[in-house]
C-alpha cells in the first residue's frame, strides 16, 4: 500500500508521564484513508493530527453508521516498543464492519498503517509505570445526505493518544451498579460490534449509577433482565468456588480481546475457567453462602479491574475485603508482564514496532 507522508513542522511538546489522565491528548500525526463505492480504499495518507471538515450532513453524524477499536503500545524497559495482539483488533474492526454495513479494510494494509504511524510517533509511547500509547482506529460513514442507506463513501483512521488509568480508580475497586431497567444491547441487535451505539445506549444509565455513587453499569440481558452481559467498557468476571467465569458469548456482548486473554491466561495459571449464562441471582446467592470469591472487569483500556461492591435493586454487596483479590491481581500481574515485555510470552501475543 502506498501511504502519502507529510510530516507536521513543529512536533509538539510531549506531556508529563505523571499526569497523563486518558484520552485527552494526541499525537502529531494521524492515518486516514477513504473509500469509495466502485473505487474501493484510496489516498492512503499520514498527516499532522488535526481536525477535518465535515458537511453538517454527513451521515455518521445523524445514523451512527461507525465502528471503532481499542489498542496499545507499550514501553519495555529496554527502550523498544511493543504490540499486544493488534491483528485480532483489526479482524474484530472488519467483524463490527459487517454488522454496520461498512467496506471492511485489509487486515494486513492495516497494520502497515498502524506499524508506519508508529514508527513516526516511537517517541509519543511514554514510559512511566501503568502508561501506554492507546491506539484508536475507527471507520466512519462520510456521505453528505439526508437519508437512511449505507453510506458510499467512508473514511478509516488511526489516532493516538498516550494514556495513563482509564479509571480514577487505577488497579483499586470500582463500584458497579447493575441496571434494573436500562438495557444496553439484545441478541440479533449490535451489542457485539464495536460501535458507538452500544456507549451511547450505556451513558443514560452510567450517569444515574455515577449519582448513586458508582463507577460503572453491569448490564443485564435485554430479553429476561436475569442474565449478566457486560460493564460499559469492560467484560465481566466472577471467581466462584474457585472457578473463573464469564458470560459466553451471546452476541449481544463485545468479544473482548482481553477477555480471551484472561481466559487463557487463567487457564495457563492452572485455574478452572468458564464461559456460561450466569444470572444475576446466581452471584448474589453465591455471595450469601460465601463462595463469591472475585469480581472483575477487563477491557484494553481498563485492563484488569477488580470489583469490590456490586448493588442490585435495594440488595448491595461488598466483594471479599472490598479489596482486589489474588487472582485478580496474579492476572494483571501476568497480563501487565507479557504487554510490556517483563516476562515471556507463552501465547505469542507480541507484536513488535520496529
Ligand atoms: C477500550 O477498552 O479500548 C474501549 O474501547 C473502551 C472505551 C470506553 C475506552
Amino acid at each position: 500500500m502506498e501511504i502519502e507522508i507529510t510530516r507536521i513542522d513543529q512536533p509538539k511538546a510531549k506531556p508529563d508521564e505523571s499526569n497523563l489522565g486518558f484520552g485527552t491528548i494526541f499525537t502529531d500525526h494521524m492515518f486516514t484513508m477513504d473509500y469509495t463505492e466502485g473505487k474501493g480504499w484510496h489516498d492512503a495518507r499520514i498527516t499532522p493530527y488535526s481536525a477535518f471538515d465535515m458537511n453538517p450532513a454527513t451521515m455518521v453524524l445523524h445514523y451512527g453508521q461507525t465502528i471503532f477499536e481499542g489498542l496499545k503500545a507499550y514501553r519495555k524497559e529496554d527502550g523498544s516498543v511493543q504490540l499486544f495482539r493488534p491483528r485480532d483488533n483489526f479482524a474484530r474492526l472488519n467483524r463490527s464492519a459487517k454488522a454496520l454495513c461498512l467496506p471492511e479494510i485489509d487486515e494486513e494494509e492495516a497494520m502497515e498503517a498502524l506499524m508506519t504511524l508508529l514508527e513516526m510517533e516511537k517517541e509519543w509511547v511514554p514510559s512511566a509505570p501503568g502508561t501506554s500509547l492507546y491506539i484508536r482506529p475507527f471507520t466512519i460513514a462520510m456521505d453528505p445526505y439526508i437519508g437512511l442507506k449505507s453510506s458510499p463513501k467512508v473514511r478509516f483512521m488511526i489516532i493516538l493518544s498516550p494514556v495513563g488509568a482509564y479509571y480514577p480508580e487505577g488497579f483499586n475497586p470500582v463500584k458497579i451498579w447493575v441496571s434494573p431497567e436500562h438495557v444496553r444491547a439484545v441478541r440479533g441487535g449490535l451489542g457485539a460490534a464495536k460501535t458507538a451505539a452500544n456507549y451511547a445506549a450505556s451513558l443514560y444509565a452510567t450517569e444515574i449509577a455515577q449519582q448513586e455513587g458508582y463507577t460503572q453499569v453491569l448490564w443485564l440481558d435485554g430479553v429476561e433482565r436475569k442474565y449478566v452481559e457486560e460493564v460499559g467498557s469492560m467484560n465481566i468476571f466472577f471467581v466462584i468456588d474457585d472457578e473463573v467465569v464469564t458470560p459466553e458469548l451471546s452476541g449481544s456482548i463485545l468479544a473482548g480481546i482481553t477477555r480471551d486473554s484472561v481466559l487463557k491466561l487463567a487457564a495457563h495459571q492452572g485455574k478452572k475457567v468458564a464461559e456460561k449464562r450466569i444470572a444475576i441471582d446466581d452471584v448474589f446467592k453465591a455471595h450469601e453462602e460465601g463462595r463469591l470469591q472475585e469480581v472483575f472487569g477487563s477491557g484494553t483500556a481498563a485492563v484488569i479491574s477488580p470489583v469490590g461492591m456490586v448493588k442490585f435493586g435495594d440488595r448491595e454487596i461488598t466483594v471479599g475485603d472490598g479489596g482486589a483479590g489474588p487472582v485478580a491481581s496474579n492476572l494483571f500481574t501476568d497480563l501487565m508482564d507479557i504487554q510490556y515485555g517483563r516476562n515471556e510470552d507463552p501465547m505469542e501475543w507480541i507484536v513488535p514496532v520496529k
